[in-house]
């Protein structure tokens, strides 16, 4: 039962072929992913009289208009002038940049009239017929029908300082080179030609997209490569992908091998098991690496080499028969004990279930997981019920420390090295053990912070206990609500990026000390954590709307750009698609360059940890 197929390998096999796909495939008008922000370019008629008028065109109400425009004031509207109409910029149907906007018919509307007059040549009438089902002769009154508009999101091999675009239909008498005089791009017509490619503005008709300022007057650069060609990041995160893939693929194989190989030899013993060549060319792969890591992973004590079969006996003694004294939490699973066993420090699960045989086999398996960003399982007792035996960590868990008052505030930097320590120890699980694990209950309570302020992960593993045996597909959900992803919660699907999700949700609590789920004093109205944010940050003045949810006990000791980047991350993991969340891989790399160097932070590193993020 310790080798299986397991489904991050059968899940990532289709995602890597859907990338090599589109690698191979790709068209000129082929999209993977949109942006936040696109701004459609509005001319202003005389039957557009006033601006609630026009906003409702667009399903905004005025007040949403007037941030991108200078407007004297809500319902003064000049005819002859052009407003700025902020949407965002979706990928449709992996085919084309547009947004779909609802229109409600009037008596006497054709989808000419809609293009042209009601939406100012912002769409086609061929678009509008295109979309809708009813035939152009015969639109009904007071219906709604789809109204898709164009955009652009910019594109990385023509450059990537700009990346926010205005959807700008051409007026009769307007050509290119008119319309770059009037956005002060007057020598860069030929600029305005490579974001237009293939379109001729001379007979002036046609939507022309012009790289434009955020309102508060500077560009805005590209957000990803995802819709613009694959950049040389995008690329090499791709080749690392397929590399470590075939490498995983070829331990499995060789595990699925090898297991057929062990049934045939009849049930052998476990100690048998871990000496097969396999087992040993990763363990010692794994304390390299767990070297590598810095410092070294051995707990003295106890021996690394054996899993340690305690008797009951042993460890009733070590917490004083389990004492309430002794008691340091209480999860899901059991109570956990403080001990001294054999001189040593230790933490005592203790758990209202026996274990099977299966899990037995697993308990094995992960006392030789080490790493120093995961909290080490140093044993185990079966005597009635069952106890795992773990390093003790003495500094408490990470939701003690975002959020008991006992504790002195966590300096930013030292969050920043705690998100990268839990990601390092997630990242370690996901792709560096044979099997490999998912989490599946990432939260601040799992992560342990020990004297030094470094980070550990705990509990990884456990939610096996809850598998009783055969496929792993339809398993049973275990996590926390809160840090579920919505493809997990409802669907039950398990992949890693249930863990990343959880982790983007660490995140948030890190930069805002606040409980993954906000409970409203009043009502039922809880908030969670993703959403608080995302409004947050999908407002035009995301920092300023940031600075108000960043943990008010770090005063002003931070630097906007570094919890930006940190709040970018956690809505890059906790997006609704899996498939887009970056792999636990990239966020180390995102993260390692964030601690390194805040200040050296410039536009190139964010765009290759932008790319890195959406290459796998
Ligand atoms: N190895 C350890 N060293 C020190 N304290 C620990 C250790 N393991 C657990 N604890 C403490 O005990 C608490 C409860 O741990 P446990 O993992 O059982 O529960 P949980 O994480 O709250 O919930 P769940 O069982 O759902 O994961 C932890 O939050 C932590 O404070
Ligand atoms: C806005 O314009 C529409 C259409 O011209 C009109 O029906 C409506 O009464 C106007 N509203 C206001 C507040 O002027
Ligand atoms: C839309 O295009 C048509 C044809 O080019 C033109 O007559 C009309 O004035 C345009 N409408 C607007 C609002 O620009
Ligand atoms: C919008 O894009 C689609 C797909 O590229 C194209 O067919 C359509 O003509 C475009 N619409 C306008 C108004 O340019
Ligand atoms: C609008 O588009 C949706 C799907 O994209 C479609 O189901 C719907 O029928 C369209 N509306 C009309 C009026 O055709
Ligand atoms: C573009 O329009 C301007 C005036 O609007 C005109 O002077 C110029 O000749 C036009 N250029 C082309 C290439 O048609
Ligand atoms: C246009 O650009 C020039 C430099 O390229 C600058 O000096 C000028 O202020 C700009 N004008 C506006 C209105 O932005
Ligand atoms: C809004 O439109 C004006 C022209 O009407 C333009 O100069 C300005 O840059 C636009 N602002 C934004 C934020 O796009
Ligand atoms: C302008 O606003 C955008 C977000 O709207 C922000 O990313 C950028 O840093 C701001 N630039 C300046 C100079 O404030």
């Amino acid at each position: 039962m310790i080798f299986r197929l397991r489904i991050p390998f059968q899940s990532s096999l289709p995602l890597l072929l859907l990338l090599l796909a589109s690698f191979s495939s790709r068209s000129e008008s082929s999209c993977r992913d949109g942006c936040d922000l696109a701004i459609a370019s509005y001319f202003v008629t005389s039957e557009a009289s006033n601006l609630t008028y026009v906003a409702s065109f667009f399903n905004q109400v005025p007040a949403a208009v007037l941030p991108y425009n200078s407007l004297s004031g809500q319902d003064s509207i000049i005819t002859g002038s052009r407003l700025n109409i902020s949407f965002p910029c979706d990928c449709i149907s992996g085919e084309y940049l547009g947004h779909k906007f609802s229109y409600t018919t009037q008596t006497g509307d054709t989808y000419d009239i809609i293009a042209s007059d009601r939406y100012a040549n912002l769409t086609t009438a061929d678009q509008l017929a295109a979309t809708n089902t009813y035939s152009p002769n015969q639109i009904p009154d007071g219906v709604a029908i789809n109204v898709t508009i164009n955009c652009s999101c910019g594109d990385a091999r023509v450059s990537r300082v700009y990346g926010l675009f205005e959807t700008y239909p051409l007026r009769p008498g307007e050509n290119l080179s008119s319309v770059a005089a009037g956005f002060n791009l007057s020598s860069q017509t030929s600029l305005l030609q490579q974001y237009n490619p293939g379109k001729d503005f001379n007979a002036g008709n046609g939507i022309v997209f012009i790289p434009t300022r955020d309102p508060n007057g500077s560009y805005r650069p590209i957000q990803s490569s995802r819709n613009a060609g694959l950049s040389g990041g995008a690329i090499a995160g791709i080749i690392i992908g397929v590399v470590f893939l075939l490498i995983a693929a070829a331990f499995l194989y060789f595990g699925v091998y090898m297991k057929k190989k062990a049934k045939k030899t009849l049930l052998p013993s476990t100690s048998d098991y871990h000496s097969t060549p396999l087992r040993h060319a990763i363990t010692d792969k794994d304390s390299t690496l767990a070297a590598q890591g810095g410092a070294g992973a051995t707990v003295t004590g106890f021996s690394v080499e054996k899993s340690v079969e305690f008797s009951l006996e042993e460890l009733a003694k070590a917490t004083n028969d389990f004492s309430m004294a002794n008691k340091i939490g209480q999860g899901g699973f059991g109570a956990v004990y403080y001990a001294e066993l054999r001189g040593e420090k230790a933490a005592i699960k203790k758990m209202d279930m026996e274990a099977s045989r299966e899990f037995l086999a697993e308990l094995q398996v992960l006392t030789h997981v080490h790493h120093l960003n995961l909290v080490r399982l140093i044993g185990y007792c079966i005597e009635g019920s069952l106890c795992v035996v773990y390093e003790y960590i003495e500094n408490g868990n990470l939701s003690q420390h975002l959020r008991g008052s006992s504790r002195d505030p966590l300096p930013w930097s030292s969050r920043v090295q705690i998100a990268l320590d839990s990601a390092r120890g997630l990242e370690y699980i996901h792709e560096h053990t044979v099997p490999v694990y998912i989490h599946r209950d990432i939260k601040s309570a799992n992560i342990l912070i020990d004297k030094n302020l470094r980070a550990k992960v705990a509990d990884f593993g456990l939610t096996k206990l809850t598998e009783v045996g055969g496929g792993t597909l339809q398993t049973r959900l275990v996590g926390t609500f809160g840090y579920m992803p919505p493809e997990y919660a409802q669907l039950g699907e398990v992949s890693p990026k249930v863990d990343v999700f959880a982790f983007g949700v660490v995140l948030y609590e890190l930069i805002s000390a606040k409980d993954a789920i906000i409970k409203s004093s009043s009502l039922m109205e809880s908030q969670g954590l993703v959403s608080l944010f995302e409004n947050a940050l999908s407002q035009p003045d995301a920092t300023e709307q940031l600075r108000e949810l960043i943990d008010p006990r770090l005063g002003d000791n931070y630097p906007i750009d570094s919890v930006l980047k940190v709040a970018q991350l956690a809505m890059a993991c906790t997006q609704e698609n899996p498939h887009l969340r970056p792999s636990m891989r990239s966020i180390v790399v995102a993260l390692m360059t964030l601690s390194s160097s805040t200040d050296e932070w410039d536009l190139y590193a964010n765009q290759s940890m932008l790319n890195l993020m959406s290459g796998r």
